[in-house]
């Protein structure tokens, strides 16, 4: 059996971080709601302190999640944080604090003002202190893709010794090439005492558009745990994509020693739902819930999909619950395609008429960018 990897959204607190994606809680609520349907095992609801409808979001969702997740309330490592986000969470079956700070050179310097000294003994105070609310407490380090390694081993072997259940390591501004993100986890396994007796959790966001590929090089190194989006929301060019890690790891479960426990056929729902909601459209190519996903438009292309599916498709749109393979009519398209769409709408030419009818199609396609059944019919 493959090791099972824990799915923590954040679609409802980073995710909600992208420029004009806020939702209040009924939309938060409703987002849930489905997450809960994905079977996903975190969700983190929010940030408590930040307003008093973020406090609330993270009350229901605590509310409506029971036993079914896990619900996470994230903080700073500032006590009164943590006070809020342990009143919020009262309402959750299995509540957890989400608590930590910056450990790279540029967010002790320049943003903390803090030696390395200081930030580890605040790592430890933050711990410690969300500890007395609840068992299950999950250490941050925050941008630890620009952190020094050694300072990096010894502030999780600091959160480990104080208490922590789940380590998170982020990259946080998305810097890293996936080999070296992968080797830090891998140090961190090698070097931390104890730190097999907790979950790495892995976050890495999207700068440099590898934000999955980085996940996947923690999850090979260590990492049971994967924080994402849906749509890949998130703070500037957005966090890992759900749907992304969740696909990749079905279909390279072997080599990844990983499975999740997602139920796949919601991915499309859940895209097109948080689509609505935000109102962030999502790309028509983007990776397993884009609306070209499993479209084809050139004819060979077409001719390969219509002899056997997999000739271009990877993965079958029944198991993300999308629609079904899509030929796209245009001037690129060639005789296979018009000749099986023609078919479907249960029209059929001897082969010496069929040329006369391409010719005539290409003549519409040339000055539309897509051919409908409609232009069909009338041709
Ligand atoms: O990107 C990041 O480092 C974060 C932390 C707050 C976990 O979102
Ligand atoms: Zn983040």
């Amino acid at each position: 059996m493959t090791r099972k990897i824990n799915i923590f959204d954040t679609t409802l607190r980073d995710g909600e971080q992208s420029p004009g994606a806020s939702m209040n809680t009924e939309e938060k609520l409703v987002i849930a709601q489905q997450l809960l349907r994905m079977n996903v095992d975190v969700i983190e609801a929010g940030f408590p302190i930040s307003s008093p409808g973020d406090f609330r979001s993270v009350q229901e969702i605590g509310r409506l999640a029971g036993d079914d997740a896990v619900v996470v309330g994230l903080t700073r490592a500032v006590d009164k944080d943590i006070d809020r986000a342990a009143e919020a969470l009262k309402t959750a079956k299995r509540p957890r604090i989400h608590t930590g700070l910056g450990v790279s050179p540029q967010h002790l310097q320049e943003k903390l003002r803090i030696t390395e000294d200081e930030c580890i003994e605040r790592a430890i105070h933050c711990v410690k202190y969300a500890k007395k609310y609840v068992d299950d407490v999950e250490f941050y380090a925050e941008d630890a893709g620009r952190a020094d390694q050694k300072f990096l081993e010894r502030v999780i072997q600091a959160a480990v010794d104080a208490g922590a259940t789940v380590v998170n390591i982020p990259d946080t501004t998305g810097y890293q090439m996936p080999d070296d993100f992968g080797a830090r986890i891998k140090g961190l396994c090698d070097n931390v005492r104890g730190i097999e007796n907790v979950t790495i959790s892995v976050h890495t966001h999207n700068d440099l558009g590898m934000a999955t590929a980085l996940a996947l090089a923690g999850v090979k190194n260590g990492a049971t745990q994967i924080e994402c989006t849906i749509n890949g929301l998130g703070e500037r060019a957005g966090n890992t994509a759900l749907e992304e890690v969740v696909m990749a790891i079905k279909m390279h479960g072997d080599e990844l020693d990983a499975h999740t426990g997602i139920v796949t056929q919601e991915l499309t729902r859940a895209s097109h739902l948080v689509s609505r909601i935000t109102g962030m459209n999502v790309q028509a190519n983007k990776a397993i819930v884009g609306s070209n996903a499993f479209a084809h438009s050139s004819g060979i292309h077409q001719d390969g999909v219509l002899k056997a599916r997999d000739t271009y498709e990877i993965l079958d749109p029944a198991d993300v619950g999308a629609a079904g393979s899509e030929i796209i009519l245009s001037a690129r398209s060639g005789h296979a395609a018009l000749k099986h769409r023609l078919a479907e709408l249960g029209y059929t030419f001897p082969d010496n008429e069929f040329d006369e009818i391409y010719q005539r199609f290409l003549e519409i396609a040339d000055q539309k960018k897509e051919v409908y059944d409609e232009d069909l019919e009338s041709m």
